[in-house]
């Protein structure tokens, strides 16, 4: 297929005095000082109910940004019936058409919206301007690009043929309609859920996470602009359980991409499995949940490398990345200067909002999580088990500020070694350096997750018999390396045990999941 090939998007470094700099604090201003009236979206319409709930930025809570319509069932169903009703035409179309509107999406976030989908991020999620361009402008463009390539491939997938007979795979979409509910932590999977799905000749109802509703809304506004036509993505904004209630339990339901909590997930799997006589088909079920990812060193790791790959993997995005390093296996030949490097990291990093370009760390997404974070950061100062090197103080007083937290844990299986806590505080057990093999058992078997984790390790014998070990707790690997922002179309991404169903979003074999093939044999 003689498509465009796909490449990685560029990162703008936003340099101070570029003009990107200059244009990105500009759209940042502008829209601070917007009152957002956003809308969901059905059938093509902008929907208002007059039932609205505030945009709540975490840097600065009481600032006025606007507001979301929240729907009610009724909007739960029309947006069932939109995708319905779009299906046969949208799925009718041919594929290179469908591409076409997604590659003209990625180029509007590439050209004309990659100011305003950042500012949006940097505002609504509270994401520095680094972080965003990676996550709202690259990573969604890359998603975009690099499946309609996987598309492409999936598509020339056909059966051998003989003499007299014709055999070929058409690659039908699923029969039904199908469901994306999307997190706040990354725009590009509020972009990449329903689009992968809609690419392929489904229709979706999308559900975005509330704390991720302004990324969301322009996310829309760039689909519409592109060309996806009415009914094909619809957007609400509605009660989480009531719109479970009448999604799963909807004969049409055929597949859920979920990005999420794994509380949530399991719940959403019970669901399913409860209403399955009711449906027309089996629904696909893909998700990716939580992690409490792993930095394993050893003893002839580099510690400057180790304590960088620590201050990054954790902190970067207020370790707010399913990603993101939480726990960390330290070698006490080691630990003394990886602790100095560490320590002096982070008393040059600056806190604060992401409108001052020079702050790392910005405010955590909202109160429930600033709450949850100052309490598991309390019960360390108090616990003989646990001691604060780094950090600790937080203040929600205008934003929801948490300080980067470095615990050190006496007790390897300390809570903070073993819940996901989804923000910057970062647990670091120190192993005596002979002990490394039963440290790997440790790694292995002290958290229910299998998301990402690092090795870092000169011997490469130790390596490959460590990662042989570990093969089941991390679907992303890094040998010498943080355990985050993996890169569509080079390292695909996910992760089994608790982390989810390991689908690998941005490659083909998440894809697969949104079709349903069917094996034609004619003759002749
Ligand atoms: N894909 C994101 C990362 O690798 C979550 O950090």
């Amino acid at each position: 297929y003689d498509i465009p090939l796909a490449v990685n998007e560029p990162v703008n470094s936003y340099a101070p005095g570029t003009p990107e700099r200059e244009s990105l604090q500009k759209a940042y201003d502008e829209m601070w000082n917007q009152k957002l009236d956003i809308p969901m979206v059905i059938a093509g319409k902008n929907v208002t109910t007059g039932n609205t709930q505030r945009v709540i930025s975490p840097q600065d809570h009481q600032h006025d940004l606007g507001s979301y319509h929240l729907g009610t069932a009724d909007h739960v169903h029309q947006a069932i019936d939109a995708a319905l009703a779009a299906k046969e035409g949208w799925e009718r179309l041919p594929w290179e058409h469908r591409a076409a509107i997604f590659l003209k999406a990625a180029d509007l976030i590439a050209g004309p919206y990659r100011d305003r989908i950042n500012a949006a991020t940097m505002i609504g999620q509270g994401k520095n301007a680094m972080q965003t361009e990676i996550d709202a402008a690259c990573e969604t463009i890359d998603f975009l690009r690099f499946n309609v390539q996987y598309m492409a491939e999936l598509y020339s997938q056909q059966p051998e043929s003989s003499e007299g007979v014709w055999n070929r795979t058409e690659y039908r979409a699923l029969e039904g309609f199908t469901f994306a509910i999307s997190p706040f932590n990354f725009t590009a999977i509020a972009g990449n859920l329903p689009t992968s799905m809609a690419m392929l000749g489904n229709t979706v109802v999308w559900k975005p996470s509330y704390s991720q509703m302004y990324s969301a809304h322009v996310l829309m506004e760039i689909f519409t602009e592109a060309g996806v036509p009415a009914g094909v993505i619809n957007m609400i904004a509605t009660d989480p359980q009531e719109t479970a209630d009448i999604v799963f339990g909807h004969k049409d339901f055929a597949g859920l991409h979920y990005t999420g909590s794994t509380t949530v997930f399991k719940n959403i799997w019970k669901t399913i499995g409860n209403n399955i006589d009711k449906y027309k088909t089996y629904p696909r079920i893909v998700g990716e949940t939580g992690g409490k990812d792993f930095i394993l060193a050893h003893p002839s790791a580099d510690a400057k490398q180790v304590s960088t790959a620590m201050v990054r993997g954790a902190f970067e995005f207020q370790g707010q990345k399913c990603s993101a390093a939480s726990r960390a296996y330290v070698p006490s030949n080691i630990w003394e200067d990886v602790k100095k490097y560490m320590i002096a990291d982070l008393k040059d990093i600056k806190m604060g909002t992401p409108r001052d370009f020079t702050n790392f760390v910005n405010a955590v997404i909202h109160e429930a999580s600033f709450d949850k974070l100052a309490s598991f950061i309390d019960g360390a100062k108090a616990d003989a088990n646990a001691e604060i090197i780094a950090g600790g103080n937080y203040d929600k007083s205008v934003g929801y500020f948490v300080e980067p937290t470095v615990i050190l844990a006496k007790d390897p299986k300390y809570t903070t070694m073993c819940e996901e806590l989804f923000g910057p505080v970062l647990t670091v057990y120190v192993y005596d350096e002979n002990e490394y093999d039963a440290t790997v058992e440790l790694v292995d078997n002290t958290s229910i997750y299998g998301l990402t984790g690092a090795i870092f390790c000169k011997d490469k014998a130790v390596v490959a018999e460590t990662a042989h070990r570990l093969r089941n707790a991390a679907g992303n690997f890094y040998i010498n390396d943080k355990p985050t922002g993996a890169v569509v179309g080079q390292q695909p991404f996910g992760g089994g045990r608790a982390s989810g169903t390991n689908d690998k979003a941005g490659s083909m074999l998440n894809l697969l999941r949104w079709v349903s093939p069917r094996t034609i044999k004619e003759t002749f």
